[in-house]
């Protein structure tokens, strides 16, 4: 994940010489894990379930229990895990497992609209909170005086929201929660709402500040960090910078040749809501992977213009919808336009500098960006306009990655390439395993997983850790290791 604090510093991100440092593991280094381990939906009339979606079969999710300890796997799963009772368990805790892992996302939406007020410029003109601000509220300071006012203003912002989507949102969210901003209590009751969720990304600050600086964190803890978190939707331009690089890097070494890629899975490409760093709200929201990765492949010449064909898989109606109007804006011949904001408060590597100045290009045409409000910081903005052919070669499909899989009739139906970041690190390492078996079942044999969430190769699973580049964003001991994973073929 952007991932501030995770990676030790130093580990890429002040390599000026090279945009990253890859490397490719030898054959038998890519089990270790194991032996640590062992022991149709429908939105506002629109139908979002595109591809045929099965649940795991329980044929694939034994191996996983049994290949884990016991305190590793679910409560109701566990006990003769070698016997009967888990298969007949398997169906019913499917699907409530599903909708547990779906109701995550409310505690998402609020921790985006909890972001949103700290770093919002739409509805106040208040200074944005710093992460500095964040660290200090996390170590007891006081909160800085302009907290407050952004709650109160964006109480007020939520009775009258206009045409503003972001307060929209809000609005649509203190609804559902049963308030009403429009009142005097109702206003009262966001603000405490809002002043709790503000309270608590904090505390998640200090937490996970305490496993990343924790000498006796294991990798495991590391991995899945965000396990008892919302599911978040948020994302930035800097996994589209880390997935280009160990596309390069993969082709480098010749793991994957001109043209190789047809049919692409991004799972969780997200939205651009605003994100707790540099994220803003003074342009619409927008899904920046999908169309990153098309431009990355064609830029690299991995995928042919034309024939390349790229299934989202989301369980997100929010980002699923999304998704979906822009393919019905997209029959109509309209361009999808991406802005793309540069924090000059942070020092970019020219690595992603320059990555940010040509990103789009193979897929649409530089536009004039919306104006940076005041307030906003100092900022630089590019815009592209994405060609309507390039978002009509997407489809939205509906997806848990844990528990569903796509019906693939024959391993070469199967996707070339599957990317994954930011998503793996919300589960635990039962759930990791399922996902991973998923994402096997539908790739090609041969083909990568590009995952910045270190996830465990089970003997069962076909998948093989074959490498991993290491990708730095700015001068700051910050970074992310995107690994590589391939499908063993049979
Ligand atoms: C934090 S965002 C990351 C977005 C983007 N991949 C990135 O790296 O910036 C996580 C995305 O994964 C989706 N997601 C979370 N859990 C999922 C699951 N079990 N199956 C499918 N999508 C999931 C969320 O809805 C969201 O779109």
């Amino acid at each position: 994940m952007r991932a501030a604090m995770t990676w030790p510093a130093g580990c890429a991100s002040r390599r000026i010489s090279r945009a990253s440092r890859s490397a490719r593991l030898p054959a038998r280094n890519t089990r270790a894990l194991v032996l640590a381990l062992a022991g149709a939906a429908c939105v506002a009339g629109t139908l979002i379930i595109r591809a045929a979606t099965i649940n795991m079969p329980f044929a694939d999710a034994r191996p996983i229990l049994a290949a884990l300890r016991e305190d590793l796997v679910p409560a109701g799963l566990r006990g003769g895990q070698a016997g009967n009772q888990p298969a007949a368990a398997w169906p019913a805790w499917v699907s409530r497992h599903d909708a547990d892992i779906r109701a995550r996302l409310e505690e998402g939406d609020e921790d985006s609209i909890a972001n949103l007020t700290l770093f919002g410029t739409s509805f106040s003109s208040e200074p944005r909170i710093t992460e500095l601000q964040i660290s200090d509220m996390a170590a007891g300071k006081p909160a800085p005086a302009a907290l407050q006012t952004r709650i109160g203003r964006m109480a007020s912002a939520a009775a009258a929201p206009g045409d503003n989507e972001h307060l929209r949102f809000v609005r649509e969210v203190a609804q559902r929660k049963r308030f009403d901003p429009q009142t005097a209590a109702g206003q009262e009751r966001v603000r405490r709402w809002l002043s709790d969720r503000v309270a608590r990304i904090v505390a998640e600050y200090r937490a996970r500040a305490a496993v990343i600086f924790d000498p006796a964190a294991t990798t495991v803890d590391q991995a899945t960090l965000f396990r008892a978190r919302g599911l978040s939707s948020d994302t930035t331009i800097f996994p589209g910078f880390a997935i280009e690089q160990a596309l390069d890097a993969l082709k480098s070494n010749d793991l994957l040749g001109p043209r190789a890629v047809r049919r692409v899975a991004i799972v969780g490409p997200g939205l651009d809501f605003s994100d707790k760093e540099e994220g803003f709200d003074f342009y619409p929201q927008q899904t920046i992977q999908p169309f990153a990765t098309i431009d990355s492949l064609l830029r690299l010449g991995l995928a042919a213009p034309g024939n390349l064909r790229v299934t989202t898989l989301d369980l997100s109606p929010r980002v699923n919808h999304h998704i979906e109007s822009a393919l019905a804006r997209a029959r109509r011949g309209s361009r999808y336009v991406l802005q793309l904001p540069r924090d000059d408060r942070f020092h970019w590597t020219p690595f992603l500098a320059s990555y940010w100045e040509h990103v789009g290009e193979r897929i649409g045409e530089s536009a004039a960006p919306l104006p940076v409000p005041a307030g906003a910081g100092t900022i630089q903005v590019r815009a592209v306009r994405v060609r309507p052919d390039v978002v009509l070669s997407i489809t939205p499909t509906d997806l848990n990655i844990v528990l569903q899989r796509i019906d693939t009739r024959s391993p070469a139906d199967g996707f070339d390439l599957i990317v994954a970041t930011n998503i793996l690190l919300y589960y635990d390492v039962f759930e990791q395993g399922l996902a991973l078996a998923n994402i096997a079942h539908m790739l090609k044999p041969g083909g990568f997983l590009l995952t910045n969430t270190q996830v465990a190769t089970l003997p069962s699973i076909p998948m093989e850790l074959i490498g991993y580049t290491d990708v730095g964003y700015t001068d700051r001991p910050e970074g992310d290791r995107v690994f590589w994973l391939q499908k063993i073929a049979k």
